[in-house]
């Protein structure tokens, strides 16, 4: 079971991380948890995804986000993204701003260490320096941040 903590301590260590990336893509945001949790603390957030079931009142795209979505965000974030992790991390390479997602399971079955480490390795490979911090919480908690 997931910890519900998760959306407010990722709203909080990106606000730290990135205090002026005020326009934040939520990719694979499940039914608006995080951008909740942003939009309380100032930033504009769009979701993406392919779920019905969502908060009210939040800026929310109900299709499967893609490398071609236009940029119009400062910052791509991605909680327990699942198959869109390796995507946001593609993303934030081509349109040159920074990411963060906490990884889950993968979009190969590559177990979760190894996962974690492709992720990083990406990352660098698109030229952004990749570092990992873990949230105080249960579950898959470890996050990569990229710039
Ligand atoms: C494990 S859920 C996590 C949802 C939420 N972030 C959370 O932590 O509760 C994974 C979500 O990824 C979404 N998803 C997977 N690939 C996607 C894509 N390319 N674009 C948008 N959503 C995607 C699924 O629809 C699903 O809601």
């Amino acid at each position: 079971m997931a910890d519900k903590r998760r959306f407010d301590l990722f709203a909080d260590l990106l606000v730290a991380r990135y205090p002026g990336a005020l326009r934040v893509f939520d990719v694979a945001g499940g039914m608006g948890m995080l951008n909740e949790a942003l939009t309380l603390r100032g930033r504009t957030c769009t979701t993406y995804d392919v779920r019905h079931k969502r908060l009210p009142g939040l800026k929310f795209e109900e299709r499967l986000f893609t490398l071609d979505e236009p940029c119009g965000a400062d910052l791509v974030v991605g909680m327990h993204a699942d198959g869109a992790t390796r995507l946001i991390v593609e993303y934030a390479g081509k349109h040159g701003i920074p990411f963060a997602v906490v990884p889950c399971c993968s979009d190969n079955s590559m177990p979760y260490k190894p996962w974690m480490r492709h992720l990083k390795e990406l990352g660098e490979s698109l030229g952004m320096q990749v570092d990992e911090v873990e949230l105080p919480m249960g579950g898959r908690a470890r996050v990569l941040l990229g710039r």
